[in-house]
C-alpha cells in the first residue's frame, strides 16, 4: 500500500502533473518527516554519492556521513569558493550547508527550504557555525536580491517542484554575473526532455554533466544497514518509509539500478 502510493507521487512527478498539489504534498511530506522523525544527527536527507576511486578528503568528524556529503562535494569540485557567497536551495536538515560553511574560503552560506519545520530541525541541528543561516522559502518565487550570491547549490530538491523552469529562473535571478548553478537530482527518462526545456534560460551557459547513478547506489549500498534498523522502529509505515529511502527491493532503487531513472548532476555559469 505505502509503495503504490509512493509510486503514484513519483509518476506525477515524472509527468510533470499537478503542479501545485505536488508541491504540497512534498512540503506535507518533509514537514512531517521533520516533525516527527527527531533522530539526534540526522543532518542529510539525500541518497548519497560514493565516487569510484580514491575516496576524497574529509575531516574525521564528518565521516560517518561521507556517502551523503558525496553529493556536495561533487557539486563543488573545482568551483571558486574564495570569497563565495553561497544559497542552498531546498537545504533540508542542513548537514550540507554547514558542510560547506566550512569550506576554506566560504564567505557565507544561505539554506532555503519550503518546509518551516524543516528549516527549525535544520538550526538546531546545525548550532554554531558561523557564516550559516537557514530561512523559510520557496524555489520557485526565492526571497532574495537580484545578484546577490555566487553559487546556488540544489541537491536532490527539484523533483518536488511545481514548476522548474521557475527554479532555475530564480537561480538565474539572484546569481552574480560569472557565478555557478550547480544540480542534482533524479528524473525518470520520460521527463529528460522537459528537464533539458526547464534548464534552457538565456543567462544559463551549460558548463558539465555527469550520470552519478553507479556512485549513488554504492551510497545506498553503504548505508542500507543503518537506514534499515532506522526503519525497523517505525514497523506499520516499512513500505513507503522503504520506497522513500530507496532501500533494497524498492521501486525507486530498481530504476536506478535499470537506468529507468538517472541520478543526474549538472553544472551551468551565469552570463
Ligand atoms: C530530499 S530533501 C534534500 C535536502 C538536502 N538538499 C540534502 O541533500 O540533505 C529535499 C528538500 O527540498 C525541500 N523542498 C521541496 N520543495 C521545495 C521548494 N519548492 N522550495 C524549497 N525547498 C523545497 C524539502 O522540504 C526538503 O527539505
Amino acid at each position: 500500500m505505502g509503495s503504490a502510493i509512493f509510486a503514484r507521487m513519483l509518476r506525477a512527478t515524472e509527468t510533470g502533473a499537478l503542479p501545485g498539489l505536488r508541491r504540497a504534498a512534498w512540503k506535507g511530506t518533509y514537514t512531517a518527516i521533520s516533525s516527527l522523525w527527531r533522530r539526534p544527527r540526522w543532518r542529510f536527507m539525500n541518497y548519497g554519492y560514493l565516487p569510484p576511486g580514491v575516496p576524497f578528503a574529509l575531516d574525521a568528524a564528518d565521516e560517518a556521513e561521507r556517502a551523503f556529503i558525496g553529493l556536495y562535494h561533487q557539486a563543488f569540485a573545482g568551483l571558486p569558493l574564495d570569497g563565495a557567497a553561497v544559497l542552498e536551495v531546498g537545504s533540508g536538515h542542513g548537514g550540507g550547508a554547514a558542510w560547506l560553511a566550512r569550506r576554506p574560503g566560504v564567505a557565507r552560506v544561505t539554506g532555503v527550504d519550503l518546509s518551516g519545520a524543516t528549516v527549525s530541525r535544520a538550526r538546531a541541528l546545525n548550532p554554531g557555525v558561523p557564516c550559516l543561516d537557514f530561512r523559510t522559502g520557496d524555489a520557485e518565487a526565492l526571497p532574495f536580491p537580484d545578484a546577490s550570491f555566487d553559487v546556488v547549490v540544489n541537491i536532490e530538491s527539484s523533483h518536488c517542484y511545481g514548476r522548474m523552469d521557475r527554479f532555475v529562473a530564480e537561480a538565474a535571478r539572484v546569481l552574480r554575473p560569472g557565478g555557478w548553478l550547480t544540480w542534482a537530482d533524479m528524473r525518470g527518462r520520460a521527463m529528460l526532455p522537459a528537464t533539458a526545456r526547464a534548464f534552457d534560460h538565456p543567462d544559463l551557459v551549460p558548463e558539465a554533466e555527469a550520470v552519478l547513478n553507479a556512485g549513488v547506489l554504492a551510497a545506498l549500498d553503504a548505508m542500507e544497514a543503518e537506514k534499515a534498523r532506522e526503519i525497523a522502529r517505525f514497523a506499520p509505515l516499512r513500505g513507503i518509509l522503504g520506497e522513500f529511502a530507496g532501500m533494497r527491493g524498492s521501486k525507486l532503487r530498481g530504476a536506478l539500478e535499470s537506468g529507468e531513472v538517472l541520478y543526474l548532476a549538472r553544472r551551468f555559469r551565469r552570463r
